[in-house]
């Protein structure tokens, strides 16, 4: 088989990237190894900067984030039992964010798709970057695809990164995971709130007006099993608390799981003919809500210059695309390091560093300074910012 661009997986990136394609009529084929209720099940991300929705919208995958979607003007950052709002839109020039969850826009897109162009349960076993050519198991056969490009898109466990020689790899690892919950209980709160306890970092956001996510900080070597629902909700309540008696609402838990953090970049993001995008070329602590907003803005850029290649017969975006991209990725790391940072509880920190951390926290929500760098960030910049 042959097509213009091979694409290894059907998560955000992959998904996103094949439309943006078809778009400018330019062939592509996706492969991924799931089936597709398994994409479009797999519980994620829910929040959305401006430049993703503005993406979405442009590529015509808008329309049902247009309705369903929840815009956001500001959020919450909690400790010592009271809460202080971060106005983000009003710091930002009136940027906003948007809760709609990932899966959502897996299925948006899925259902855009043409007939054939998205492969479920083909598993790329080796990507050669030179030919360049994937092969994969379909159907317990092997077979091949030939193209002009690949396109890496297969997440942090996939195959693609490994066809990069000599690249280098940055890391960092975290003494906390999340424990994320998926309720059907009303949200208890408007604006999302990022809260600091003693116990342990908690974050309450949401999927629709009858529906709560929550994640609550835990070890890494946490078992689910240590965690029945009454005891999730009753950690919760506890870091959650205020001094003026807020009052989280709790009901029946539908899902839940355990995440470890990590910090992980690779160099270069491209080899040959291959283009790494999203979680195969970078992954960030959850914290900053960073994760599936870099994989659409990777894939924005390389939609653009695979654009560029085929229609003006240039390579020059191609060429720079690593070096662009890292510079966005490692903003995007450098913020996600800080908000985890600042958020969570190192139970090994000693006293002095855990004053420290009450006196950042402090700084963020008292001066406009302070409170101002992290809207921009969070807001996330525009395509030719930093
Ligand atoms: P993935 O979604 O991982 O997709 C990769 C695809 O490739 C998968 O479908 C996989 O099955 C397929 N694949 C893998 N190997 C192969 C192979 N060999 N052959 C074929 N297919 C293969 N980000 C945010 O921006 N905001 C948030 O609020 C946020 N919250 C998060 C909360 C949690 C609990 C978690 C875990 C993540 C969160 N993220 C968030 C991060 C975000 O979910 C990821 O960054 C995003 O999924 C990356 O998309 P991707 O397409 O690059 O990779
Ligand atoms: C989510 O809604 O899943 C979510 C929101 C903000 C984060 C992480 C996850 O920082």
């Amino acid at each position: 088989m042959r097509t213009q661009v091979a694409i290894i997986g059907a998560g955000p990136a992959g998904l996103l990237l094949s439309h943006l394609l078809e778009r400018r009529g330019i062939d592509a084929v996706v492969l991924e190894s799931r089936d597709r209720a398994h994409c479009e099940r797999r519980q994620r991300a829910g929040m959305l900067e401006q430049g993703t929705v503005d993406v979405l919208r442009a590529a015509g995958a808008g329309e049902r984030l247009d309705r369903e979607g929840l815009t956001h003007h500001g959020l919450e950052l909690r400790f010592g039992g009271a809460g202080h709002r971060i106005a983000l839109s009003e710091l930002t020039g009136g940027r906003t964010v948007t809760i709609y969850a990932q899966t959502e826009i897996v299925k948006d897109l899925i259902a855009l798709s043409p007939e054939g162009r998205i492969r479920f349960e083909a598993e790329v076993l080796e990507v050669d970057p030179a030919s360049p050519r994937v092969t994969y198991r379909e159907n317990g056969v092997l077979r091949t695809l030939d193209c002009d490009l690949v396109a890496g898109c297969d997440g942090f466990h996939g195959v693609s990164r490994a066809a990069v020689p000599r690249a280098k790899v940055f890391e960092r690892d975290y003494p906390f995971a999340w424990l994320g919950v998926l309720a059907d209980v009303p949200p208890s709160t408007e604006e999302l709130v990022y809260c600091h306890h003693d116990r342990g970092f908690a974050l309450h956001s949401l999927r629709s007006p009858e529906v709560s996510r929550l994640y609550l900080q835990v070890s890494p070597d946490e078992e689910l099993a240590a965690w029945p629902d009454e005891r999730i909700w009753s950690e919760l309540r506890t870091r959650f608390a205020t001094r003026d008696g807020w009052t989280l609402k709790d009901g029946p838990i539908r899902e839940k799981a355990i995440t470890p953090m990590r910090s992980f970049v690779t160099e270069p993001m491209r080899h040959d003919n291959l283009f790494l995008a999203g979680d195969a070329a970078h992954i960030v602590p959850p914290t900053g809500a960073k994760g599936l907003n870099l994989a659409v803005s990777d894939v924005t850029a390389l939609a653009s210059a695979i654009a560029a290649r085929y229609e003006e017969g240039s390579s020059a975006l191609l060429d720079g695309y690593s070096s662009a991209r890292l510079r966005r990725v490692w903003r995007a790391e450098h913020f996600s390091y800080w908000m985890t940072t600042l958020l969570h509880t190192d139970h090994s920190a000693d006293a002095f560093a855990r004053r420290l951390q009450l006196s950042h926290l402090e700084y963020v929500v008292s001066s406009k300074a302070a409170a101002t760098t992290l809207a921009e960030n969070y807001v996330g910049f525009a395509h030719d910012g930093p």
